[in-house]
């Protein structure tokens, strides 16, 4: 263990350490579920309640997260171990990586979607398609028995390749690249939304709150999406934080990896709402929005061809590196639990993601027995991911780190042993004591009524 913890590999900056957590935290949530929920759940009511998600629940977990993580310097199953030697949380631990296998095993067959997508822009397939068609042609494709799951694989080996490559060489530089560039590209499509005639309709719909929309499971859907989009609550950030060096400022690193997420959800909403509606087409589609919707949007406005292919190629970056921080929980954990090494742990993983994602894609046509809980695979794994898992592993993580660790330990991490100022300490050591497991209980139990 001691050899292990000496060379432990690590992010190499502080500039580093934000965009790898970034390009986790954003992904297919911001870009692709962000919209259509907002779409589906009122509009700028759902982004208040969201917003407020992030800020009293999302930052203290993801802030509880790196604390763990940055102390234990272990992968999430040893975290635990290490810092409550004689409990039994290191279960919670495998539950942690069994979540990742499971948001990894849905989020990899949207992912390859994405990938046919780039694909099908570049040969400029949408232009000779009616709406009509374009919906037809997205069900026949996710439907199919083969070629998503051959965009998967080509997914799945994308990923294992930058993990291979490790820590800094691989997650840390892919994301200080990517990051950038994606920033880059969704402004240039929110400044073509905007441009366009009867944008502000658009507009409205995202800045005009409805707050009769608001009830027990619009706000569980809120916190949902705000635990699925900031990456929390399994995991991820344990095993990020391990990497994350001692004179980091952790506070500093969770507020701003949760400001720019949220600034990429709000971003990728200006990008497609105005122009939805600037096209007369209803906004509460699901999940089919931007795989439907857009391409349709694309075709009718001038230079569509460039805007489909650079919106379907930031879908595909931000949804590698989001996934390649899924692949590295279990990664850690196997070659280190396991003592097997990092080529070896990365191999099984991608091997069993591969089954495990073409059942899911198989789910949602020809393999439609496929089903637990009467829902196809697919849908299953999303919904239990978001609403079910990611809210729970919250809870416990905030229950584990307020109630089962030394105050003095989170004081020290909080603040690089006393060397920052730690004003809002009590508030934190507060939050996560107190209003985190509360809020999450209550939402569960509203909702389960
Ligand atoms: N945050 C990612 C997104 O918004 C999804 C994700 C969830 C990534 C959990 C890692 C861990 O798409």
């Amino acid at each position: 263990m001691e050899e292990n913890q000496q060379s432990r590999a690590h992010f190499g900056s502080k500039f580093g350490v934000v965009m790898a957590a970034v390009g986790s935290a954003v992904g297919l949530g911001n870009i692709w579920r962000f919209p259509y929920e907002l779409g589906m759940n009122g509009g700028f009511a759902f982004l208040l309640v969201y917003l407020l998600c992030v800020l009293a629940l999302g930052i203290p977990v993801m802030l509880a997260e790196l604390i763990i993580g940055r102390r234990s310097r272990s992968n999430v199953f040893s975290s635990f171990k290490v810092l409550s030697p004689k409990g039994k949380w290191h279960y919670l631990g495998i539950a942690y990586v069994v979540a990742a296998f499971v948001i990894s095993s849905f989020y990899f067959v949207v992912a390859g979607w994405s990938l046919e997508y780039v694909y099908q822009a570049i040969t400029d397939q949408f232009s000779s398609r009616s709406p009509l068609e374009l919906s037809q042609a997205f069900t026949a494709f996710s439907t199919d028995a083969f070629r998503p799951i051959f965009w998967t694989i080509i997914f799945i080996f994308l990923t294992a390749i930058v993990i291979l490559a490790g820590v800094q060489k691989g997650i840390e530089n892919i994301s200080k690249v990517l990051m950038p560039i994606l920033f880059v590209i969704i402004i240039v499509l929110c400044v073509r939304s905007v441009t366009l005639p009867n944008a502000s309709e658009g507009l409205s719909f995202l800045f005009y709150p409805d707050f009769s929309k608001i009830n027990s499971s619009v706000v569980l859907s809120a916190l949902g999406q705000a635990f699925f989009s900031l990456s929390i609550g399994m995991g991820c950030l344990i095993t990020y934080g391990s990497y994350v060096k001692k004179d980091n400022n952790l506070l500093k690193t969770s507020v701003e990896v949760s400001v720019l997420d949220t600034l990429v959800s709000v971003l990728a909403s200006v990008a497609i709402f105005p122009a939805v509606f600037s096209l007369g087409i209803n906004p509460a589609k699901g999940p089919e929005l931007v795989f439907i919707t857009l391409p349709n949007v694309f075709m009718q406005i001038p230079g569509g061809y460039v805007w489909s292919i650079l919106f379907f190629l930031l879908l595909a970056l931000a949804a590698l590196t989001s996934i390649i921080s899924l692949l590295e929980v279990i990664t850690a954990y196997v070659s280190e639990e396991f003592k097997v090494k990092r080529r070896t742990a990365v191999f099984v993983a991608s091997l069993l993601l591969a089954l495990s994602s073409s059942l899911c894609s198989l789910s949602l046509g020809e393999g439609s027995v496929l089903k637990l809980f009467g829902m196809p695979l697919f849908n299953f794994f999303d919904y239990i991911s978001a609403k079910v898992l990611m809210p729970l592993g919250g809870l416990f993580i905030a229950i584990f780190l307020g109630w089962f660790c030394s105050k003095k330990m989170v004081f020290n991490e909080l603040s690089n042993e006393g060397q920052l100022k730690t004003r809002v300490y009590e508030l934190f050591y507060f939050l996560l004591r107190y209003f985190v497991p509360i809020a999450i209980l209550m939402v569960f139990i509203n909702e389960l009524r």
